[in-house]
């Protein structure tokens, strides 16, 4: 069983994050589902930890399953168990995992990756606290919140028919979203010393040296896309190699790409090379064109062009436009730049 005690701390000071912190309290205690939705790597497990811990089902069983790694027939029978002899396999009664969460929390995570038929199951659930075991024909109760967490564009998968449109009613009394790391940078600089000091700990020191200049500005230009996950990995990877490295453990360079070889370089290159030659340089609308139009188109080329000579990679194109990161996505959003497809043949 999960304790809070054994939960990882949740870091960060920044305004969105304490301003998603102060809405898990507010609606963690309302006994209604709720959807966790955030990118990759954002802490939604975290979240939804501290909503089961912060409600009053908190001295009960909290329940996680991730509903993309099980076939729909393996999903199904975890989550609602089956009776002896349910299908090939099947020996014994076997309790799912809504029967084992009763009076607590299940945490969905993936949810948008259970079949429609797991998803009418589960809306049952939701409505009636009623289900049957697979093979089963007693009706059973439970008394489960349900929360459901993804990285999908649930509306738009409800709108194409790939999830049910009642179950996302009943799932989305509350949605929490939670901000990408670029879109809190401030806890970025937090994130890392947490990483890192715990890292530093793992490998013996009494405490970690810290990141030179160099680190800090890779740490705060790049965009992680991958998010606090992708900062940890990134972080941890840091302070090994500097330990192994002396210079007392002081953290220099931040490897982003662990793949990254020297030799990879002419890929890369040719790569660029290729999305330049692919993509035709928009140019500036005729002198003649209204003064907005043909400042909108300049600015537009400058974009483009600075993305495309440092190989898409926002914080230095930023900087060759001596533009802050903020900027730059700025006016990438205004202009609808996208990063061109391109074929390569990486490493
Ligand atoms: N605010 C935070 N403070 C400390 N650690 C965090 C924070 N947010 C996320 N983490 C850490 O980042 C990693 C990823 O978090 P988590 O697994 O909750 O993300 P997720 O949104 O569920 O990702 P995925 O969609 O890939 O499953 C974990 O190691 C988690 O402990
Ligand atoms: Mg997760």
């Amino acid at each position: 069983m999960i304790s809070p005690d054994s939960l990882p701390p949740l870091i960060g000071q920044s305004p969105e994050f304490l301003t998603l912190l102060d809405r898990v309290s507010q609606v963690a205690p309302v006994d209604r589902p709720l959807l966790v939705i955030g990118e990759r790597g954002t802490g939604k497990e975290l979240i939804g930890a501290r909503l089961h811990f912060l409600s009053s089902r908190w001295a009960s069983e909290y329940v996680k399953i991730n509903c993309a790694a099980l076939s729909e027939d393996l999903l199904e029978s975890e989550l609602f168990g089956h009776e002896a002899g349910a299908f090939t396999g099947a020996r014994g009664r076997h309790a799912g995992r809504f029967e084992r969460a009763e009076g607590g929390t299940i945490f969905l995570d993936e949810i948008a990756n259970a079949s429609l038929r797991v998803q009418e199951k589960i809306l049952r659930v939701v409505e009636y606290g009623e289900f049957e075991r697979i093979g089963g024909e007693k009706t059973l109760h439970t008394d489960v919140r349900v929360v459901g967490a993804t990285n999908a564009d649930l509306p738009a998968l409800a709108r194409a028919g790939k999830f049910r449109a009642d179950l996302l009613d009943r799932l989305a009394f509350e949605v929490i979203t939670l901000p990408p790391l670029r879109a809190r940078w401030e806890d970025i600089p937090i994130l890392a010393q947490h990483f890192a000091q715990n890292m530093a700990k793992e490998q013996g020191q009494e405490r970690f040296a810290g990141f030179g200049m160099n680190a800090m500005r890779t740490l705060m230009e790049y965009n992680w896309p991958g998010n606090v996950r992708e900062l940890k990995n990134a972080t941890e990877r840091a302070v090994t190699r500097a330990l192994a490295q002396g210079n007392q453990g002081v953290v220099d360079t931040i490897v982003l790409d662990p793949f990254a070889q020297p030799w990879n370089k002419v890929n890369q290159e040719t790569a660029s090379a290729k999305i330049k030659t692919e993509t035709p340089q928009p140019l500036p609308t005729s002198p003649s064109a209204p003064f907005a139009e043909q400042v909108n188109a300049l600015e537009r080329s400058l974009i483009v062009t600075a993305l495309q000579n440092h190989g898409w990679h926002q914080g230095r194109a930023a900087r060759a436009l001596n533009l802050s990161y903020d900027q730059l996505r700025h006016y990438r959003g205004k202009h609808g730049v996208k990063r061109p497809k391109v074929e390569t043949h990486e490493i």
